[in-house]
């Protein structure tokens, strides 16, 4: 089997597992966006077929189609409360905080997983380390002030790129906002810089996710789907 296909079947594992431990009849659910959170998605319409009464909230434009294609009712955000949101990640680091908007979604993410009682994150092994920074962090913009925003925060760490689509245009998220790729390298407090970075005027949000935020972080392996124990 290919490593791609590998890593697929672990993530329809951990996305169906998910669902199976957090997810009961009754629940108002938050529903992430990306290659693992599409799984939990499929794992809850097979639920919601089977008679089960279960309602979404869709955290991208993407997320919210597969509902529909898949027959789960949705609700928006602010109508019901949210018992759980179910989510990917781009990286988990050992306090449970998160780089997450590979996929450009992270203000509605974010915005769910804070609405949300419980937060699980659904990850495959590969996305775990001790600090997060590897991964750019996504930051997005609105687009007037993109260039003022980018020089900004490249002033005081080199490594800033506008994110476009297919190379040219520049990528918009579901908000019609802009995105910066940031490579800040090994980041020692997520939550500061996270601040430091809204502080700056056209910043809407960044994709760093405080470690508060998680509730459960649940990974899928060759050995099967287990939740890490509470950070320290
Ligand atoms: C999208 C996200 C995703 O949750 C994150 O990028 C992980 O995606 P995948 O499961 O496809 O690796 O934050 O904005």
């Amino acid at each position: 089997m290919s490593l791609t296909a590998d890593t697929d079947v672990l993530k329809r594992a951990v996305g169906f597992s998910a669902v199976d431990r957090y997810v009961r009849s009754g629940t108002c659910l938050g529903l992430g966006t990306g290659t693992t959170a599409r799984w939990a998605v499929a794992r809850v319409a097979e639920r919601v077929a089977r008679g089960e009464e279960i309602v979404a909230v869709a955290t991208s434009t993407a997320t919210e189609r597969q509902c529909r294609e898949l027959g789960i009712p949705l609700v928006a955000l602010g109508e019901r409360e949210i018992d759980v949101a179910i989510d990917g990640a781009d990286e988990v680091a050992a306090d449970w905080s998160l780089t997450k908007g590979a996929g450009g979604a992270l203000f509605r993410e974010k915005a769910v997983a804070l609405a949300a009682r419980a937060f699980v994150v659904i990850v495959t092994p590969e996305k775990l380390v001790e600090r997060l920074g590897a991964f750019p962090t996504p930051v997005e913009v609105v687009p007037f002030a993109a260039v003022t925003v980018a020089c900004a925060v490249e002033a005081a760490h080199p490594g800033v790129r506008v994110r476009r689509r297919g190379g040219v245009a520049p990528f918009l998220t579901d908000n019609g906002n802009a995105i910066l790729d940031c490579a800040f390298g090994p980041i020692d407090d997520p939550a500061a810089l996270d601040a430091a970075l809204r502080a700056i005027h056209g910043v809407v949000a960044t994709g760093l996710f405080p470690s508060g935020l998680t509730s459960v972080v649940l990974v899928a392996d060759a050995n099967g789907t287990r939740e890490l124990p509470e950070p320290h």
